[in-house]
This record gives structure tokens, sequence and C-alpha cells, in this order.
């Protein structure tokens, strides 16, 4: 009998194998460096989906006080591992963003990046909430998705509208800036940006978003 793979056991499998951390988006870099001119040392952060913790070194190491959370274990314990190389104060934390595990309101940050194209839209939607939940009013969301004009858009099974399932069981949701704008209720976008990024194999069309969290109730 087929079991179907659950999504931390395939962000398992890929999150093993690799002990390398990638490199770090300029676009995210800028965020982070806005912010320490703008906000005091100590600010909380929270990096939603933080994988192997490329980011999180980075906030850390500019005084941030600084949670990571994914949904891999397997992640998690090699984030540990490079923060425990370098003496780097980060809290790791399993954790889902469909249900985060913090009081309301406990960060001035969240940086959310190549994480949620990877969930169908409901669960994209259930995650922006608790995001929203989580961080301080006027806190700052970094969030980036995938635009339709990506090479993947279309590849494996269309199981709701703009979003494909590949054989491993993995959603990819495609939004548009209409999806976006109507997601981010109860935060004002400050910036939102369309990238394109030619790769090796493929060309990525992303969105980057930087909103503030305007209202208490949503
Ligand atoms: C492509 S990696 C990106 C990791 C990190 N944000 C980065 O940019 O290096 C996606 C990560 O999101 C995590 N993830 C996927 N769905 C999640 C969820 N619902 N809750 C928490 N983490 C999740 C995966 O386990 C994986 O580590």
């Amino acid at each position: 009998m087929h079991t179907p793979t659950s999504p931390h056991q395939i962000w398992d499998n890929l999150q093993q194998g690799s002990t390398a951390l990638d490199e770090q988006d300029p676009e995210v870099l800028c965020f982070i460096e806005h912010m320490r001119q703008k906000y005091p040392p100590g600010s909380r952060v929270l990096d939603a989906g933080c994988g192997r913790g490329r980011y999180a070194s980075v906030w850390q190491a500019l005084g941030f006080t600084v949670h990571g959370c994914d949904l891999s274990l397997a992640a998690i314990q090699l984030a540990q591992v490079h923060s425990h190389l370098r003496s780097l104060a980060i809290r790791y934390e399993v954790a889902d963003l469909r249900h985060l595990p913090y009081e309301k309101q406990s960060f001035r940050f969240a940086l959310c990046t190549r994480v949620l194209p990877y969930h169908f839209k409901a669960d994209m939607l259930s995650s922006l909430h608790e995001l929203w939940r989580v961080l301080e009013p006027d806190g700052w969301l970094y969030l980036d998705l995938l635009d339709r004009y990506d090479s993947e858009y279309g590849m494996g099974q269309e199981v709701e509208p703009m979003t494909f399932l590949d054989t491993a069981g993995m959603p990819t949701h495609f939004s548009s800036g209409s999806e976006i704008k109507a997601a981010l209720r109860g935060f004002a976008i400050e910036r939102m940006q369309r990238l394109e990024q030619a790769g090796e194999s493929h060309t990525r069309a992303i969105w980057t978003i930087w909103a503030r969290k305007i209202t208490t109730k949503r």
C-alpha cells in the first residue's frame, strides 16, 4: 500500500544530506540591514521556516534576539549544529507555521523566505494569519512568494487554482499580485517587488514583500 509522505518527511529528506548553508539573497539582507538601522539591538525576530538557519545567524550577529522555527527536525538539528559551532545564542524549535507555539505579539520582525509557496493556498493563508498574530503592532514581515511567470509554473498536477503537486506530494502555489494584497489583511504593504532570477535550469519569478502589521484585530 502506498502511504502518502507527510510534509515534514518531505522536508526532512530535502534538508538531510546537505550541511552547507546556502548563499544569502541580497533582497533578504537588504531587509535585515534596513531594520538594523531603524530598530534597537535586542529586538525579537522570528525566522519562520528557518531551514538550516542561513538568516537566523545574520540577525543574531547584528544583535537581534532570534528564534528560528521549522517543520523539519532534520533542518532544526542542522541549524543547531551550525549555531553551536559558531557559539550563537539562537533558539531553534520544531514548529508548524500554521500553529505557531508563541504568544501573540511576541516578535518585532518575522522573516518567511522560500517557505509559503510550498503550501496549499488555505495553509498559506493560515500561516500568514499566524505570522500576523505573533507580530507586535507595527512589527514587520518579510515574505516571498512565487509568481506565475516562474518557469516551473504548471509542472505537476494542478490540484487547485495555481497550485501544483509534484510526484513526492509537495504542493507549489503561485500567487498573483491581487491575491497577495488580499492575503495580507491587517498589514500595510510597504514594498512589493516582482523579481526574476535566472538560474542554470530555470528562471525564478518571485514576489518579495515587506509588510507592517497595522491592526490588532483581523
Ligand atoms: C526552501 S527551505 C527555506 C529555508 C529558509 N527559510 C531559507 O531561506 O534558507 C523551506 C523550509 O520551510 C520549512 N517549512 C515548510 N513548511 C513549513 C511549515 N508549515 N511550518 C514550518 N516550516 C515549514 C521546510 O521544512 C524547509 O526547511
